[in-house]
Order: C-alpha cells, then structure tokens, then sequence
C-alpha cells in the first residue's frame, strides 16, 4: 500500500528517493510523486502509473538536498495526477505526504476551511491546508501548527511534511500507520518501510503512535502529545539489500516459491535447541496451555493459512480453534470461551483490519501472539507475544513463502503445547522431522515447473473461471489455491468444499470449465472423486492433485508422502505455479497484480 520515503542532508535527494520508491513498489500502489529543494529551486512531480513515469519527468538539474516522496494506493479520490502526493498547500508553503486515511477530512474542511476550493478529492489535501491555516490565521510555527492538526485529526496517518521556507527540515508523525527514521551521517531519512532506505543506512528509530519528529541533517527530536522531548535508542534492521534483490529470477514470486524449502528448513534452526526440543518462551507455552480455545485472527492468504493449521494446532494441543478474519471479527465479536488465547497471523505485521482487533482485545485484556514476517511491525509491538516466519522479504504482492512458514510455525507452536500439557498426540508428532521431510517434498515439487507450465497452457490459458475442490484440509488448500490464482492471473477463481459443489456452484459448470481437485485426506479421497465425476459429467475439464498413496496412474499432479496434518505445505505449490504461470502465459504483471497492495494498512 502508499509507501514515504524522505531524506534530508544528502544531495540528489531527488534519486535518493526513487530508488526507495522503487524498493516499495512491491506494496501496491497507482500514482506517486515527490518534492525536492535544493534552497534554490523547488521541484514537485507526480505520476500516475508506474515510478518510471515520475523519473521521465526530472531533469538533469534537478538536485534535491531534502525531499519526500510518496507512492499512493487510491482510497479517497481516484489515482490520478491531482490525487497524487506530495499535496501543496494553497498558500504553496507546506507539502505533505501521507499513508492512511482521515475519517473526520470532511468535517475539519467543514469547521476550519469551508471557503477554500481543493484541486483533488483526498484527505491529504485537506489537512496540508488546515497546517496552513493554523499557521495563518494563528501565527503558529510550522510544528505548532503540525502539532495543532494532529489534535483535530482522527483516523490513521504516517505523514512527512516540508515547510519550503524552512528546507533544511522534514516533520513527521504517525499514528497506526508504520514510519521509521533512519539515521545517516549528515543526513537523515524517513521510510514507512526499512527496506526503502537500506542502501542509505541499517540504523533506525522507531517512532510511536501520537509522536511528532523534528528531522533535521545533523539529527532527530522526538516529541510526545505534550511536547516533552523522548530520547529513545536506535537499532540495527537485520535485513540486508541483497535479500531484496530478484537475482536471476524474472519475478520474486518465483523466486519466492523456489525459497520454501528453505524457510521450513529455516524455522527448524530458528526453533530448535541443541537437545532437539522446541525453543520457544516458555511463558507463552504455558498462556497457550492455559487457554480453553484458540482465536486465529487474519486476512487473505494469512486467513487461509489459519484454516490450514486448524486440525493440526486442534489434534496435537488439544484446545479448540477457531479461525477469524480480522475485518469481520473486530465487529461481529461472538461470544468468547472464558480463556480465549489469541493469534495473529500476518505477513506484514501491519494489516489494519487484524490491528483494529488486537487494539480490542489488548484492552479486554486477553493475551496475544502476533506470528509475522517482519521484526517490530505494528502488530509485533502490541502483541504480547511474537513469533518470526524467518521467510526473508516477501516481496510479491500474492503470498507463497509466508503462507507456508505461518503454517509451519503454528506446527512449531503447536508440538511446544501439546508437549507442554502431555497431549497423546504430540508425543508421535516431531515438528521437526515432519517439516524436513516437507521442505523435500517442497524441493520436488518446485521442480515441475516446466510440467506444470504446459498443464496451465493446455487447461487454464484461456479459461475466464476455475474451480478447486477439496474436502477437509484440502478445502483449505483450494481456497488458498483459488485466492492465488485470482490474485494475478484475474481468472474468477473459487476454492470450494468439494461435496457443497452440488448444492448450488454446479450450476456454473460449463464445457472446459477447469476443476482442479485436491485429494490428500484417506477418509475423503473417495469422495472428492465422486464430486469431481459429477462436473465431469457436465463437461468440466477436471485436473487432480493427490498425494501419492492415493493418486491414480491418470492423475495430473502426484504429491510426495508428507505426515497427514501437513499436506498443505505440500499440496499449495503446485497451485502457486499453476496461478504464476497462468498470469504469466496471459501476460500481467506477476509481482503487481492490479488493484492489491502487499500491505494494506487502512481498514
Ligand atoms: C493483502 C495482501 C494479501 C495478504 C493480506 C493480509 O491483502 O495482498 O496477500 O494475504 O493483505 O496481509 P498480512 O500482511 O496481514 O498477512
């Protein structure tokens, strides 16, 4: 989703931030732009489309010493050149760039601004212009000013503002919204993301919600609510550039199916001690034990991940799970068991709709685990508890390598509980051992790339629609399966219960109609058969994935023999290919597919 970028103190500011807009570009965006000054020139530009749209239009002359930058996912107001930021006061003194969304923009336009006339329809336009009111009508400095808006201000907001007549500083502020500082020597910048600025530094402060930040050249004033000033350590980002870069791969997305084997294999060293036993604090085994039902709070393939580690977390703890998406959850909350014990899944560690339920459940007071990809994300810092995926970045936006490692964590998770609290099952489940076996298992199926590239071109590549079927965990499988393939190849795709198909769905099955059944469960096998025979029947095209024990010579895809409860880690990589290469056989844009952003960060 809206990526910043900003430096001060460093010259071709101007490039500086291109290249950080461009390592954001995987979060999803359709417009961007930004502004430089050099004392003697302002330069302010904005696209829609793509960043090499915003590089055609800087000249050579440009040579920026502080700028911001912005890439801007639409929420209020269509992508379009206007909409895009930076936004300008209409006194033309302030700029402003902003991730996130004002819920009250049209009442303060109402009560502080109703005789101005905006050029674009944001909520970002609104408050560089009630900035410059304050400042105005009030004769506030700049920060004062800053200070004054965010006091009126509700909803979400990570914002970088410049005054032009001060262009030796960038003010900034956040809340919900992610913003870092990273400090340089001589310099400064600003990132909503770390990744962006990697290349200019691997020291960062991290700002908190309400916070207003002063970054000058020579340094950083942190400032709380009350203007009292807050000294707070730096870190080092464990990241290094070289994990962002595509190598020889066309699109991270391969590349990023290619890693699976390796991030299991990962996780595996990440938690495991030298006896070979789980290696995970102990007091969130013991919560976990404690707990009478497990809450799984997610979005997108982070959801579907939820869903495949269900019966796994369920037969090997004990303790019942239910699976929740955040955006219905947080406002149709059922009615909890008397110790619920909560988890959220999420790559990003950012997603707002997953944010808004913690929010509530940290002030019901229930605790939490937060299992993501990204080290001091939102949702890692409030959770009481974090768990990393250890993925490296997951820089497309459709999600393989995380989805996989969530469910290989909550396997990890699930052995360290039910050892805990001496369940039957987990004394014959060796997370350990199964997932080595996976990440072979893994290993072989990432190889039939080309195999599988020509069932795509010889059933899928002109299809308008698509089924997967499946029962049980191959349900989950197929809906994770189908979710990937729309994502990017924009085929209408829907992962089905196998035996629901008939009650209803059916009646879409047409001639050539691809379905693809997912059968890896013994006591269903049979079963998904008989449904896949009745859309065959009506002219479906029908492709099968089964695990070897119960595949047939006429089987499409044969899965190597993992333990029963983690098949899915096994079954999904064949459907990750089948999605990558029917985008890639339509021509789109594997790693940005339309309308999706990798992080989405308003509700
Ligand atoms: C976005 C992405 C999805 C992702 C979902 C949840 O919609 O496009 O790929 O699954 O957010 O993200 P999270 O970071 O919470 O796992």
């Amino acid at each position: 989703m809206c990526g910043i970028v900003g430096i001060v103190g460093k010259t071709h500011a101007e490039q500086i931030i291109i290249n950080g807009l461009q390592r954001l570009e995987y979060r999803g965006y359709d417009s961007a732009g930004l502004f430089v000054s050099d004392e003697k020139q302002e330069h302010l530009v904005k696209s829609q489309g793509r960043i090499k749209n915003l590089q055609e239009k800087l000249t050579n002359e440009v040579n920026g010493t502080i700028g911001i930058g912005h890439t801007r996912w639409a929420t209020h107001g269509k992508p379009s050149e206007e909409n895009a930021h930076p936004h300008t006061s209409q006194n033309g003194q302030l700029v402003l760039v902003h991730n996130g969304v004002i819920e009250n923009f049209a009442e303060l336009a109402n009560d502080y601004l109703a005789e101005e006339n905006f050029y674009g329809q944001t909520d970002t336009e609104i408050v560089v212009n009630l900035i410059a009111s304050f400042m105005e009508k009030e004769s506030l400095s700049t920060k004062t000013a800053f200070q004054k808006a965010l006091s009126v201000i509700h909803g979400s907001y990570a914002f970088a503002l410049v005054n032009k007549e001060e262009p030796e500083t960038i003010y900034v502020a956040k809340n919900k919204s992610p913003l870092l500082i990273g400090l340089g020597e001589g310099f400064n910048v600003i990132a909503s993301d770390a990744l962006a600025v990697l290349d200019q530094t691997h020291e960062f402060v991290e700002i908190a919600d309400n916070e207003l930040v002063t970054v000058t050249a020579d340094g950083i004033v942190i400032e709380d609510q009350k203007g009292e000033i807050i000294q707070r350590d730096a870190y080092q980002a464990q990241l290094d550039a070289s994990d962002i870069e595509k190598g020889t791969y066309p699109f991270y997305m391969l590349k990023e199916i290619d890693e699976q084997p390796t991030v299991m294999r990962k996780l595996t060293q990440e938690y495991r001690d030298d006896q070979g036993k789980v290696n995970i604090d102990k007091d969130l085994v013991e919560e976990v034990s404690a707990s009478d039902r497990i809450y799984i709070v997610a979005c997108g393939t982070s959801y579907n991940a939820g869903w495949a580690a269900k019966s796994l977390l369920e037969t090997v703890t004990q303790i019942p799970v239910e699976v929740q998406l955040s955006s219905e959850f947080g406002y149709n909350m059922p009615l909890l068991s008397e110790r619920p014990f909560f988890i959220f899944l999420t790559q990003s560690g950012e997603t707002a709709d997953s944010r808004q339920v913690l929010v509530q459940t940290n002030r019901l007071g229930f605790p939490s685990l937060t299992i993501t990809n990204v080290a001091g994300s939102t949702l890692s810092r409030e959770a009481k508890y974090t768990l990393l995926l250890h993925a490296g970045p997951e820089i497309a936006v459709a999600s393989t390598k995380a989805y996989t490692a969530q469910i290989a964590m909550l396997a990890i998770l699930a052995q360290a509980v039910g050892k805990n609290k001496n369940s039957k099952a987990s004394t014959s489940f060796d997370a350990f051992h199964e997932l080595s076996i996976v990440a072979t298992a893994m290993e072989s199926m990432v190889d039939e790339k080309d195999y599988i590239s020509s069932l795509v071109e010889h059933y899928l590549s002109t299809t308008r629609n698509a089924f997967y079927i499946g029962r049980g965990n191959d349900y989950y499988v197929a809906s994770e399966a189908a979710l990937k393939l729309k994502e990017i190849s924009y085929v209408q795709a829907e992962g089905f219960a196998a035996g629901e198909l008939k009650h209803g769905t059916i009646a879409l099955i047409e001639e050539a109609t691809p379905v693809l059944g997912i059968i890896t469960g013994q006591n269903t096998g049979a079963h998904t058969r008989g449904n896949l025979k009745e859309v065959e029947s009506r002219g479906a095209n029908t492709i099968v994935i089964a695990s070897e024990e119960l595949a047939r010579q006429e089987d499409q895809i044969i899965l190597p023999t993992v333990h029963p409860l983690l098949t899915s880690l096994v079954a999904v990589i064949p459907t990750q290919l089948i999605a990558y290469y029917a985008c890639l056989q339509r021509g789109y844009d594997v790693d940005k597919p339309r309308n999706l952003a990798k992080s989405v960060t308003v509700e």
